[in-house]
């Protein structure tokens, strides 16, 4: 084994459907024709690095099933390694996508054989082959803290804590950033989607650092996004475009980040190239399918 980045994490089938507009409880609403793409925020990630030129493998669990093989042949298309994506369990997972006209999402995701990767699926020989290790929370997270405790010294880990649940002390004190967005921050800051967060992204970022990661970036879609660590917090840029299918776009920044630090870039510096990278991600439909190549992110205006 030997990558620059290991993602462990989920792989989804994609059932996606355009709707005017969602459906309220009891109502029925008709959407668009039926699109099935590979997706999962852990296949995601590792598609979006593998097509920006990061060697990448994934530790994933998919099932026997057909959904298992579009995911396995969109990864290995990419030129991700996929010694580590293991088979079985269960059902390959659904996400239940509808995309509105302005690109928004809401997803409904059916984990399977996610759900099966267990603490046993984590081994050292996986985990010590890359510079950066790089999670989400569609596993089990009894899994992302194996990963964290298996972590060899000097192997930088970056986790996006979706969709968010409370973590535990160890894993918030190995991020290397703690990545979110405006709805993550709100879940693990405590209060409600809605709550007594207010509109302050960084000291959402502040009060996230003070929980315990090394280092944190709250993504702000169009905005840009934050960076925060023992020295402040600052704004980093992102770039306009017309938003198509925002799908996978914070899987696509996540990845990106997770590989220009382990290339050893500074956060912010890293973060910026992220961002152009999610950018570029929201201008076509579909998560994988959507990914640039490094000559496409480097062809968006400044
Ligand atoms: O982040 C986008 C992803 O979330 C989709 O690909 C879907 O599978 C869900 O996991
Ligand atoms: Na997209």
């Amino acid at each position: 084994y030997d990558y620059d980045l290991l993602v462990v994490g989920s792989a989804n089938a994609d059932l996606v459907v355009g709707v005017e507009r969602r459906p309220g409880a009891g109502e029925t609403v008709l959407g668009g024709d039926l699109a099935v793409h590979p997706g999962g925020k852990g296949a995601n990630q590792a598609v979006a690095a593998a097509r920006l030129g990061a060697r990448t493998a994934l530790l994933a669990r998919v099932g026997d099933d057909g959904h298992g093989k579009l995911l396995r042949d969109s990864l290995r298309s990419a030129g991700v390694d996929t010694a580590a994506v293991l088979t079985g369990g269960a059902p390959t997972g659904v996400a239940l996508i509808t995309v509105d006209p302005s690109g928004d999402n809401s997803i409904v995701v059916s984990p399977g054989a996610n759900a099966r990767l267990t603490e046993g699926d984590v081994r050292a020989e996986v985990l010590g082959a890359a510079r950066v290790v790089s999670a989400q929370l569609e596993i089990p997270p009894a899994t992302v803290a194996a990963v964290v405790r298996a972590l060899p010294e000097g192997t930088r880990f970056v986790l996006n804590p979706s969709p968010p649940r409370p973590l535990p002390a160890e894993v918030l004190a190995a991020c290397d950033p703690l990545v979110v967005n405006e709805h993550e921050a709100r879940v693990l800051l405590g209060d409600g989607e809605t709550g007594g967060t207010g509109d302050d992204p960084a000291g959402w970022a502040r009060r996230l650092l003070a929980l315990g990661p090394r280092s944190v970036v709250v993504t702000l879609g169009a905005k840009g996004a934050l960076v925060c660590d023992a020295s402040g917090v600052r704004a980093v840029p992102s770039v306009a475009v017309d938003a198509v299918d925002t799908t996978g776009a914070g899987d696509a920044f996540t990845a990106a980040l997770a590989w220009r630090l382990g290339a050893g870039e500074e956060l912010s510096v890293a973060a910026a190239y992220a961002a152009r990278v999610g950018a570029a991600a929201v201008t076509r439909r579909g998560a994988q399918e959507s990914y640039p190549t490094a000559a496409e992110v480097a062809a968006l205006d400044a």
